[in-house]
């Protein structure tokens, strides 16, 4: 029997009916039509549907709907803000981190989640914080080099924050 399933999804509340057995992927694709998060292959090993589920990246085939009940999770589409990419997306598009994109939803969100727990990560550290994503095409040495950029890039938005907020 089908229940309804209500979630934020970046930051707006959504809901829609799901069988008990249903992915989290499946739901967020199918019922609420946010079709950015892909399926790569359902048995979470390729990292093509990560999202993040309350800031902490999940794949979302290896939960069901059900389990988000009540749980904030940002998409893909979540990423820009008021027309404006994210830092991390501009820097995939500068270093060309992406070849058919079909890794690039789920490569933002892990690189999202990396960069929220160390804004200033090695090589080493990138590679294993996107070692649950694969890439069939780029070969990963221009996603690590954009997330790298990006690293730079908000750490430096920071500092100037701060600066500025000292006055
Ligand atoms: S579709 Fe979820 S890990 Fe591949
Ligand atoms: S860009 Fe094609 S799978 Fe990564």
């Amino acid at each position: 029997m089908k229940r309804l399933v209500k979630v934020t999804v970046n930051e707006k509340p959504m809901e829609g009916e799901a069988e008990p057995r249903l992915l989290l992927v499946h739901f967020i694709r199918d019922v609420l039509g946010l079709t950015g998060t892909h399926i790569g292959c359902d048995t979470g090993h390729c990292g093509a549907c990560t999202i993040l589920m309350n800031d902490v990246s999940v794949k979302s085939c290896m939960l069901l709907a059900v389990q988000a009940e009540g749980q904030s999770l940002t998409t893909v589409e979540g990423l820009a803000k008021d027309g404006k990419l994210h830092p991390i997306q501009d820097a995939f598009w500068e270093h060309h981190g992406l070849q058919c994109g079909y890794c690039t939803p789920g490569m933002l969100l892990s690189a999202v989640f990396l960069l929220d727990r160390n804004p200033n990560p090695t090589e080493e550290e990138i590679r294993k914080g996107i070692a649950g994503n694969l890439c069939r095409c780029t070969g990963y040495v221009n996603i690590v080099k954009a997330i790298k950029a990006a690293a730079e890039k908000m750490s430096g938005e920071e500092g100037a924050k701060t600066t500025s907020s000292k006055g």
